[in-house]
């Protein structure tokens, strides 16, 4: 069964864009592996994420991220069965919106976070627009 978790984090310290692009790199290639797909969106400190895979499999990788002293975990919102990954053929996709201001205006990027938090029921919309966004 499909199993897809998404949570909201807050950087611990600042990242260049260089940093991240590493961090995505090494995530794409041990999802892939894993068959773990989804997104990784960084925007003004904080992380969103979105995990699809086996149930067990993302359940343990959560656990392993949630522990990475990069960040500390905000709030995990959306954890349910899925019936098919938004992120097919993504090991992680990755959004850095400093890098992406001018594909999306500003506040979508500031606000996007918090719209998660406060209304999980919009996590699949999100994350189509974010799909959408990775080309
Ligand atoms: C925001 C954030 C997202 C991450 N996402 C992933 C991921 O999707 N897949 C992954 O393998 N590691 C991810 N990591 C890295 C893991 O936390 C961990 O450092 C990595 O899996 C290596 O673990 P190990 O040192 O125990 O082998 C992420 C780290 C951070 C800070």
């Amino acid at each position: 069964m499909l199993f897809t978790l998404t949570y909201v984090s807050r950087a611990t310290r600042d990242f260049t864009p260089d940093e991240l692009g590493a961090l995505a790199e090494q995530s794409r290639r041990d999802n892939a592996a894993r068959h773990v797909t989804g997104v990784l969106l960084f925007a003004e400190g904080r992380f969103v994420q979105r995990l699809e895979g086996a149930r067990d499999t993302v359940a343990a990788l959560y656990a392993r991220i949630a522990r990475d002293k990069r960040h500390t975990i905000v709030l995990t919102t959306d954890v349910r069965d899925l019936t098919h990954r938004v992120f097919a053929g993504w090991g992680m996709g990755f959004l850095d919106a400093r890098t992406m201001l001018n594909q999306e205006p500003d506040e979508f990027w500031s606000r996007l976070p918090d719209t998660l938090l406060d209304d999980p029921t919009q996590a699949d919309s999100i994350a189509d627009r974010l799909r959408a966004l990775l080309g």
